[in-house]
Order: structure tokens, then sequence, then C-alpha cells
């Protein structure tokens, strides 16, 4: 499974890009604003320190402003992905785009049968945002599933299912579990898969225990 994480805070990007654990990154409008920072500025600090890639969305609403959008975003970097709402208009521009050869990823997916649309679209990626469906009581896990059992029904499709919206390490467990291609993970969530208290005990106990012996490994 690959992780992206999901954040424009370049400080914590490239302290997880250093652990050699990150495959990409992904951003939104509402995460462009948290950061405080021109989108063009922000997209090109995270392509230079993460060479997967990187999502950045447009803002326009209809056709031509999404491509006229896209192709300022694109001109970034080599590994931008762009970020189309899944809309008919954001689907026409993902085809649009993929024809040219351009990495896209359709979010804002709640439906298999939207997935099925972003996969007809030619998106590399599409984003179904478990979270959110969790948060009104929808099981969205169950729609991961769905939309990774429908996808392997058709081998020639090549868009991947990037887990967005996750909450915590039980999502990417899940996911990873369903056969998910990509989890994108906010950084907290990213580091809680580190940790175990039996890890912390464990290596407590056995520096303790070196200790004891008064070697040094040199
Ligand atoms: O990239 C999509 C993701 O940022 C949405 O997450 O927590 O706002 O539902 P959330």
């Amino acid at each position: 499974m690959k992780f992206f994480v999901d954040t424009a805070d370049t400080k914590e990007i490239a302290e997880l890009a250093a652990t050699g654990l990150l495959d990409g990154v992904t951003t939104n409008p509402s995460l462009i604003a948290k950061s405080g920072r021109r989108i063009q500025e922000v997209i090109a600090e995270i392509c230079a320190v993460v060479p997967g890639p990187v999502s950045a969305e447009v803002a326009a609403t209809d056709y031509d402003g999404m491509i006229r959008e896209a192709r300022v975003l694109r001109a970034i970097a080599h590994n931008v992905t762009v970020k189309l709402p899944l809309t008919p208009a954001g689907l026409r521009a993902c085809r649009t785009l993929t024809d040219e050869g351009v990495m896209t990823n359709v979010t804002l997916c709640f439906s298999a049968g939207q997935a099925l649309l972003a996969a007809k679209a030619g998106a590399t990626f599409v984003s179904p945002f478990v979270g959110r469906l969790d948060d009104i009581g929808h099981d969205g896990m169950a729609l991961i599933g769905d939309i990774v059992a429908i996808y392997r029904n058709y081998p020639a499709l090549r868009t991947e299912v990037l887990v967005a919206s996750v909450r915590g390490p039980l999502h990417v467990i899940a996911a990873a579990r369903l056969g998910a291609h990509v989890a994108t993970l906010p950084p907290a969530v990213l580091r809680s898969l580190y940790q175990h208290p039996l890890t912390d005990k464990g290596l407590a106990g056995f520096l303790a225990d070196w200790a004891k012996t008064g070697q040094t490994i040199a």
C-alpha cells in the first residue's frame, strides 16, 4: 500500500519524507488555506521534497476554468497531480488531462457509481472520503471494499483507489486488508502507526539489560 500524507504543512512533509515511508502528498483548497501560503509556492516546495505524486486541486467549477487552472498547476513540477471534483465538468476535465498524460486525482467521491465514472474518465487516482461517510453514520470502509471489488472485475481499468478522509490507524489497516492502492493520512495518523506501548516497554527492557553488560558496539 502506498502512503501519502494529507497536508500542505511543508515542515511536517519534510520530516515525514525523511523517514523514507512517504510515497506522495495530497492537498485540497482547505489545506492550502490553512497553510496561509500561495498555492504555487507551497506546491513547488512540496514537489521539491517529495518525488512522488503531489495532488493540487483546481478551484474552478467549470470545464474551461479547470483546464486553465490545471495547466498552471501542472507547470509547477512534473509530479503535480491535478485534483478535480467528481462533477460532470470535473470528469470531462479528467478525461482531457488524462489523454494529455497529466496525472489526475478525482476527489470528493462518496459512492461506487461515482468511482466507476472516475475510472471511465481515466483518473489516475479516485479519492473516496471514508471519514466523512462515517461522520454521518454511513460505512465508509464498505465503500472502499465495493470500489476495490468492482475495479478488480475490469483489469483494464488503471485507476488507483486513494483512501482519503482517514480518521485513524484502523482505517489504514482496514483499507490495506481490502487491497486499496493508496491511503492519504493526516501526519498524526501516519505517526500513530509507529506507536505501541509494548514496543516502548520492550525497547526499554532491552536497553536496561544491555546497559548492565557494560559493552559498547564499536
Ligand atoms: O484530501 C481529502 C481530505 O483532506 C479530507 O479529509 O478530514 O477533511 O474529511 P477530511
